[in-house]
């Protein structure tokens, strides 16, 4: 068995940079790896909706912006099959299925899921579809027997649910699926990038992004008012840098080269944090060198989103030759499933043949 990713967001916003550190700039480098054998990017619409039903119009405005987004992220449909999640309707099958090999309590129990039922104020009120998404993701990932997952910390006890599911399914039917593994970030400042204003998480809701898609101007904007240390008052005041959102993007962001191009004063990021510490570094000099980093980083994704954007009938197309790969490939594994366990009536020649010997006995009887 050969090595297969799978992964994939929610299209209900276009991508921000904390997608873009804790899980797309890997996909792309493990894309342009060659280590792997199939890599599938899905765009999950059918789990948006689970807490979107009545705003289907976002949705469906979202996808082309979340296309987009990948593709000037650099992935490449020739290398990566990207597609729609809705449009692959084996995957709500398959969950239907190991719907039965999961209990109430243990979806109650999904870190994940409490943490968003309390976002969202669903309380008593969570619709059934949002409560078992985790039950929907591991068929998204089974699927495409995906040994990989390459996401953000927040997306464990999803992977962990599709283990448990797996093994459960193999226990009982006999080896068809493969259990997956997540590919965390190694740096634990992308693990869970935080919002500009420093709140825990990235959400367009506390209009703390910044976009893949935003211009020079709007990310020199939000560094500009970047929440740094509160007690850092005056230059020569001694600075901390844990917990400063300017740092923790220097430490998703840069690397020892943009010192020398930017802030030759500098050799590497310890030595800018050292002097920050013991005081005599303002915030604006640090600021100023994170909006340089930052541009190099995103300047030729912003390019190359605009040149996608000139022909989005392309995109589209692109889509659906990616649905309608995925669902061939969705599809041989649900062939496998049914005939694991024993629904596959008409295909079963020895079913027939058996039932048809019992009622032939019983007859003659
Ligand atoms: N839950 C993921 C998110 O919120 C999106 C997603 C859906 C996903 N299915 C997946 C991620 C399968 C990885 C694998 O971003």
């Amino acid at each position: 068995m050969g090595k297969v990713i799978l992964t994939g967001d929610r299209p209900t916003g276009r991508l921000h940079i904390g997608h873009y550190v804790g899980s797309l700039r890997r996909r792309v480098e493990l894309q342009n790896s060659g280590e792997f054998d199939k890599i599938f990017i899905m765009i999950a619409d059918a789990q948006a909706l689970t807490d979107n039903a009545d705003n289907p119009d976002k949705i469906r405005q979202n996808i082309i912006e979340v296309a987009l987004d990948y593709l000037a992220a650099g992935l490449d449909p020739k290398k990566s099959t990207i597609f729609i999640q809705s449009q692959v309707p084996e995957l709500c099958e398959l969950a239907f299925y190991y719907m039965n090999l999961v209990t109430v309590s243990r979806l109650q129990r999904n870190p994940t899921v409490k943490t968003e039922i309390q976002m969202r104020n669903f309380e008593t009120s969570i619709p059934v579809g949002f409560f078992t998404y985790p039950i929907s993701q591991a068929s998204d990932i089974t699927a495409f027997k995906a040994t990989t997952v390459p996401a953000g910390e927040d997306q464990e006890p999803m992977i962990e649910q599709a283990r448990e599911i797996v093994r459960r399914f193999n226990g009982i039917y006999g080896n068809t699926l493969v259990e997956p593994e997540i590919l965390l970030p190694d740096n634990a400042a992308c693990l869970r990038l935080p919002g500009t204003d420093g709140k825990a998480k990235m959400s367009k809701s506390l209009g703390n992004c910044i976009y893949l898609s935003d211009t020079a101007e709007e990310v020199a904007k939000r560094v500009k008012t970047m929440y740094t240390d509160p007690n850092h008052l005056r230059v020569q005041d001694p600075g901390n840098t844990e917990g400063n959102c300017v740092f923790i993007y220097l430490d998703a962001f840069c690397r020892d080269e943009h010192f020398a191009k930017y802030w030759p004063e500098y050799h590497n990021l310890e030595e800018v944090k050292a002097h920050y510490r013991r005081g005599g570094l303002g915030d604006v000099k640090v600021k100023k060198f994170l909006t340089a980093v930052l541009q190099e980083e995103l300047e030729p994704i912003r390019q190359r989103r605009k040149e996608f954007e000139k022909d989005i009938p392309a995109v589209y197309a692109m889509l659906r030759r990616g649905c309608e790969e995925a669902r061939a490939v969705a599809a041989q594994t649900l062939d496998e499933v049914r005939k694991a366990m024993r629904i596959n009536y008409f295909d079963d020649e020895a079913l027939i043949a058996e039932q048809a010997r019992r009622f032939a006995e019983q007859a003659a009887k």
